[in-house]
């Protein structure tokens, strides 16, 4: 059961990366990394490059709309030496979409061929691709009924990628609606197809991942929102050695706290980095009268605040979870 942490910006970074591949992630990414920013050799990018070698396999992830800048920096993506480096095919947000980057690309396919081809002449890397179903519910087929991504995907696995990572919805659907997951079924099955296909998209149980193995027959799968607050989701996955109580999942907890202050290099900063992670982690769901404590928890901008919310938290709530 081949298991990956998605890409995620401000989220997949190397201390939360180590703690996805210590409960069994078995390839982790890093967030999107400006093709024209790393070119421009802007510090506060150049840092997103930084991997260990506990954390491999790990794919650097780059985004960028012009085939020559997205060639330049996957030589600069090389020299950190990760074992893929992965296109971003797939990012709806305005500031990269609107602009012809991400899933922008999606409306100009020659283009997005043409940056993947400059990326695979350009390294000796493998080349993977992360992509949507299509631009909206309006372009999911093509005039013969073949599925866009379907005849995406051959184009892709021809200019040399060696992996293709689908989410399955479109970029207009945003993160809205459900994940569609017939359609990566199809590229599966296209006998064409001999590249591995990473199914994506909402995925967040164990019985929900081997339904997605079984019924569509990935290769694997990428988990996303999920993970947050929760680095021990693949464990669980995969019916590994896993935290049980709620004291042990809050033990990981505050070690991602000091891993992100570690990164960070700074304690108010790795702390408003780990909240993301404590407003979603499972471990706080459903508590009864929570309220007040969620709150306190959510403020607190000191280790020791946010370590003794999280002790009371275990000391009150520990049985009832
Ligand atoms: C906060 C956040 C940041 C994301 N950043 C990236 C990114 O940098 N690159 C990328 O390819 N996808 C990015 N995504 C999309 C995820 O990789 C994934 O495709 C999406 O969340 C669907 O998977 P999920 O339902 O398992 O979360 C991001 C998603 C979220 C929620």
């Amino acid at each position: 059961m081949n298991l990956y942490l998605a890409p995620m910006e401000d989220v997949t970074d190397p201390a939360f990366r180590m703690l996805c591949k210590r409960y069994g992630a078995d390839r982790v990414y890093t967030e999107f990394v400006n093709a024209d920013a790393l070119v421009r050799d802007i510090a506060s990018t150049t840092r997103k490059l930084t991997i260990h070698d506990e954390e491999r396999p790990v794919a650097i992830q780059i985004y960028g709309r012009e085939p020559e800048a997205m060639a330049d920096a996957a030589r600069i993506v090389e020299q950190a030496k990760p074992d893929f480096i992965d296109i971003n095919f797939g990012c709806p947000v305005k500031k990269v979409a609107g602009k012809g980057a991400g899933a922008g690309l999606l409306k100009d396919v020659p283009k997005m061929l043409e940056i993947t081809k400059a990326v695979v002449n350009a390294v000796h890397t493998p080349v993977t691709a992360k992509t949507r179903l299509g631009w909206d519910e309006h372009s999911l087929f093509l005039e013969d009924g073949t599925p866009f991504i379907v005849d995406l995907a051959e184009r892709l696995q021809d200019c040399g990628i060696q992996e293709l990572a689908i989410h399955g919805r479109t970029r207009s659907q945003m993160y809205r609606g459900e994940a569609d997951w017939t359609l990566i079924g199809e590229v599966k099955n296209n006998p064409r197809i001999h590249i591995p296909i990473i199914g994506n998209g909402d995925v967040c149980t164990p019985e929900r991942a081997r339904e997605c193995f079984e019924r569509y027959g990935v290769d694997a799968i990428m988990i996303g929102r999920a993970t947050f607050g929760a680095p021990w989701l693949f464990a669980e996955m995969k019916g590994l050695p896993a935290p049980q109580t709620m004291a042990e999942k809050v033990a990981v907890l505050k070690e991602h706290v000091l891993a992100s202050i570690a990164w960070c290099n700074d304690e108010r900063k790795g702390i408003l980095h780990s909240r993301r992670h404590f407003a979603a982690s499972p471990v706080f769901k459903g508590l009864t009268d929570f309220k007040q404590t969620r709150i306190a928890l959510l403020r607190a901008d000191t280790k020791e605040e946010v370590f003794q919310i999280m002790d009371e938290i275990v000391e009150k709530w520990g049985k009832e979870s």
